[in-house]
């Protein structure tokens, strides 16, 4: 009893020092947690299913088509955050679990309302599958995956147009082809750009912690050119009752050149100026060059796709595949 809590503390992690990383499970999930935890806390704020990336694929898009159905919401804003919680992943999981369910609203009719958030940096995130899983088990999984060459340019365009001065400084091929003697910028430019590519790997890490039952992956060009088929495959993969009627709540926007929310006859509500920007193709030099990298990535991918009982390999991925021979 003389022993203060710190000092019990202290000498706790002494002799366990793997536990001094917390990993966050669900309060309700446990008796003896749920007998401390506050009456005023519901473990209903927490996401029925997570969008989880990778960036530059249509997340944004896929998030407010998803906001759009009236039984589906994400997680509030917060200035803290802009749009993502990024919870899982860096920091911000130190915050704990009371600041995560904060970002949720408590669900008036719970059997109907779905709850998600969308963190586009999940996805090749380390420590996510695990962290998600333990506070998460019986989440749902979004994913959607377009060429890996494509949406690392993707990338680059949008650190250019950040203002980010290793993107302006650098062609993309430049960037691409940097090596580890060249400086720690350009290098952690080319890695945010190629690394979250090498899709196979990142799924398979999310598939030893959650079924393939749960995970569900969207061709992120059929998003962008058939959005209503693939609202429609998204609903039924999340089991979401009433279904939502996309057909007559999104429309081809000829100027914007994407598929946007239907306000009435003529007028329609797109992304922003920073979704679907307009850029000069990627040179052919740099395509080729990472169509070779990433062969047996995608390789592995069409293997892992066949597992999962995709009847249909996405065109881009062929297309990445055949132009390498
Ligand atoms: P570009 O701006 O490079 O064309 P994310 O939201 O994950 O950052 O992805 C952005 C990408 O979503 C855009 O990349 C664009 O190609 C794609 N996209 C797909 N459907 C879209 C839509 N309906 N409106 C705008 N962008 C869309």
């Amino acid at each position: 009893l003389s022993t203060l809590p710190v000092e019990l503390g202290e000498k706790y992690f002494q002799m366990f020092p793997e536990e001094e990383d917390p990993i966050w499970g669900n309060p309700c999930d446990d008796s003896r947690h749920i007998k401390t935890w506050s009456h005023n806390k519901t473990c209903q704020q927490l996401p029925n299913f997570l969008v989880i990336g990778p960036q530059k694929t249509g997340t944004t898009a896929l998030y407010s088509f998803l906001s759009m159905h009236p039984n589906i919401n994400s997680n509030l804003n917060s200035i803290d955050t802009f749009e993502e919680i990024q919870f899982f992943n860096g920091k911000n999981y130190y915050r704990g679990l009371d600041w995560y369910m904060g970002f949720f609203p408590v669900p008036i009719n719970s059997s109907s309302q779905y709850l998600f958030e969308k963190s586009a940096t999940y996805f090749d995130g380390e420590q996510v599958p695990k962290r998600a899983h333990a506070l998460l088990p019986q989440a749902k999984l979004v994913t959607i995956l377009i060429s890996p060459a494509k949406r690392a340019y993707s990338w680059y365009q949008h650190m250019r147009a950040h203002g980010d001065q290793v993107a302006l400084n650098y062609s993309f091929y430049e960037v691409i082809t940097a090596s580890e003697s060249s400086n720690r910028p350009l290098r952690d430019l080319r890695n945010r750009c190629l690394l979250p590519g090498k899709y196979s790997q990142h799924l398979e890490r999310w598939l030893t912690y959650y079924s393939s039952s749960q995970l569900f992956i969207i061709d992120g060009e059929e998003l962008r050119t058939a959005p209503v088929d693939v609202m429609n495959s998204v609903q039924k993969f999340l089991k979401i009752t009433p279904p939502f009627d996309y057909a007559t709540h999104l429309r081809f926007d000829k100027k914007k050149g994407f598929y946007c929310q239907i306000i009435n006859e003529d007028k329609t509500k797109c992304l922003g100026r920073s979704k679907g920007r307009k850029y000069p193709q990627m040179d052919e030099r740099s395509l080729k060059l990472l169509q070779r990298y990433y062969l047996s990535h995608n390789t592995a991918l069409v293997k892992l796709l066949k597992r999962l009982g995709h009847q249909n390999i996405p065109g881009w991925l062929k297309m990445d595949l055949s132009d390498t021979m």
